[in-house]
């Protein structure tokens, strides 16, 4: 980067530019634009339900029919794309977790309803088995709780495959197997699902942030004590994430993705500069709740952080953001 060290007070005046909005805009170097947002929905069984998640607020699981309601204001302000996770019923779980690729399952029908629905909307599904699992866990594990990775992918293929017959666009794994990513694009081409993407979860923390999630698909009850150390990356480390990021580039990601989102702003910034692919920001449900909670007693300005935050990601090289604010900052930008 190169400084105007050169140049000295009064000559160079750093507040000239800051003066007026017209100039702040026009020196802005990121933009946030409705096009950056994916919403994240919690999708239910049956029809016209709606449940509010306490540590969410504002955020409902929503049946097919409402979350296609919803997703159609998201399209018509212009968000390109949804990422759907269904609520799976107790009675539907396994130890195995084969109810992730259930044909009939609520992800399978919601990605086909969606898809009919709205045609030119994104529809992004989650590769990962917590939803379905007895014990909340994204893979598989032996009688001694031990986590199987090869076994695991096989599970994670079938899953990919059948939201891939649904007619998902765009299938995220989430699930922090390794060669997840390999095995799943090699079956989406021999099946010639070949215009599938993959927006890998690379760089998946194993975070605290994550618990108002766990409480909305009902996974955090499942998981109980238990913790993901042994798949998601430790937070005290960022030169694996580049690591991760290179593996499942070439592996055959078409985008990767960082999570969460503001505590590892740095690692967003490092895999951008370092790659320079396609690179998205998870702003995640603990990070929602703590911004949301904040508003709502009065103690920070719900909007201005909000898109203070979104401002954030794009500064730190992020092309897209997952958020549960996505249709209150598409409105905001509408104004
Ligand atoms: C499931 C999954 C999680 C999130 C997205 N996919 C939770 C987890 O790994 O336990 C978290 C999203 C959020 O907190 O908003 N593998």
């Amino acid at each position: 980067m190169r400084h105007s060290s050169d140049s000295r007070f009064p000559a160079t005046r750093m507040r000239r530019l800051r003066t007026h909005e017209f100039i702040r805009r026009m020196v802005r170097e990121t933009q946030i634009s409705v096009s950056d947002l994916i919403c994240p929905m919690f999708i239910l069984d049956g029809d016209n339900q709606r449940e509010p998640i306490a540590s969410m607020p504002g955020v409902e699981r929503l049946s097919i029919d409402l979350a296609i309601e919803r997703a159609r204001r998201l399209y018509d302000l212009g968000v390109p794309a949804v990422a759907l996770f269904p609520v799976t019923p107790d009675a539907r779980k396994s130890a195995d977790g084969r109810e992730a690729y259930n044909p009939d399952a609520i992800a399978q029908r919601a990605i086909a309803r969606m898809k009919d629905a709205l045609p030119e909307l994104g529809v992004i599904t989650d590769v990962a088995l917590d939803p379905f699992t007895t014990h909340g866990h994204d893979g598989v594990m032996n009688d001694h709780g031990e986590i199987l990775n090869d076994a695991s992918v096989d599970v994670l293929v079938r899953q990919a495959l059948s939201q891939a017959r649904a007619g998902v666009d765009i299938i995220a794994p989430s699930d922090m197997m390794d060669g997840r990513i390999g095995a799943i694009r090699t079956a989406l081409e021999s099946e010639g699902f070949y215009n599938v993407k993959i927006l890998a979860y690379s760089a998946k923390y194993a975070s605290a942030f994550y618990g108002p999630f766990r409480d909305a698909v009902g996974s955090g009850a499942k998981l109980g004590k238990g913790s993901k150390k042994t798949y998601q990356m430790d937070a005290g480390n960022s030169t694996e994430a580049l690591h991760e990021v290179a593996l499942d580039l070439a592996e055959g990601a078409d985008m990767v993705m960082v999570k969460p989102g503001m505590p590892y702003l740095d690692i967003v910034q490092r895999v951008k500069a370092e790659f320079g692919r396609p690179t998205f920001v998870y702003q995640v449900s603990g990070e929602y709740a703590m911004l949301k909670a904040a508003g709502q007693a009065g103690w920070l300005d719900e909007r201005a952080v909000a898109l203070e935050a979104m401002q954030s990601f794009k500064r730190a090289g992020a092309d897209g953001i997952l958020t549960y604010f996505a249709e209150a900052v598409a409105t905001w930008l509408a104004e």
